[in-house]
């Protein structure tokens, strides 16, 4: 059987000859932001919306995947359980980074910002726009509780499937959007032996300073 160290190192893609200048970048980090996904979407990339986002637990830094919903005044809008760990985290500790990696078009968007409650209207607004299931297991799931079987969130679910019958699901207050407002963006293009190009935007008062960094 092959070495599983062996199989792991000899990994290795080359990416392609698509580069990145500064005269190709907008000015505004959320402009050249949303080309690149608006690219990556009619690239058909799977969930080109998810991104990793990592939170800081007193010291201790934890990560893992949301959905990016919206832009709303230049602020990235996910929702999740807002007493969930990433939450009780946020709620003590706003700093927040995050990442996006669209693999087949070899880009990486990274981003630090401090994360707030959204305005509740956005969070209705998007709750009101999910499937039915999707509100149900909003209700249901106290996230990132223990349980002792799936049982425990699928019968609830049907509980509340009758409860509402033929009625509206309203927003639980414990369940809604972050608005994360960013103060650092990078772009990352991969390409050919390692030669990537990356550019920084820092806020500068009202502008950002773009700089090209080493890969
Ligand atoms: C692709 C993907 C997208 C996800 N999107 C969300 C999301 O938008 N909101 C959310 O609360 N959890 C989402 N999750 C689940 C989270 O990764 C995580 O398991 C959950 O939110 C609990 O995180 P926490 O214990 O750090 O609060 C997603 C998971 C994956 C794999």
């Amino acid at each position: 059987m092959e070495n599983f160290s062996e199989k792991i190192q000899s990994l290795r893609n080359e990416y392609s000859d698509l580069d990145l200048k500064v005269d190709d970048l907008n000015s505004n980090p959320i402009t050249q932001f949303t080309r690149w996904l608006d690219e990556a979407i009619e690239t058909k990339i799977y969930e080109p919306n998810a991104m990793v986002l990592a939170t800081v637990n007193e010291n201790t830094p934890r990560s893992r995947f949301v959905l990016f919903k919206n832009i709303v005044n230049d602020n990235l809008i996910f929702h999740t359980h807002y007493e969930s760990p990433k939450a009780i985290e946020i709620f003590a500790n706003p700093s927040v980074s995050g990442i996006f990696y669209w693999a087949e078009i070899h880009r990486q968007v990274r981003f630090q910002g401090k994360a707030i409650k959204a305005d509740a209207k956005i969070s209705d607004e998007y709750f009101k726009s999910r499937p039915r299931g999707g509100q149900l297991s909003a209700w249901a799931s106290a996230q990132s509780n223990i349980i002792s079987s799936r049982e425990d969130v699928t019968n609830r679910i049907e509980e509340l499937d009758k409860e509402y019958e033929d009625k509206e699901i309203p927003r639980p207050d414990f369940w809604g959007g972050f608005s994360i407002e960013v103060n650092y963006w990078e772009f990352w293009q991969g390409r050919r032996n390692r030669t990537h190009d990356r550019f920084s935007y820092k806020q500068e008062d009202t502008s950002w300073k773009i700089e090209r960094m080493s890969p």
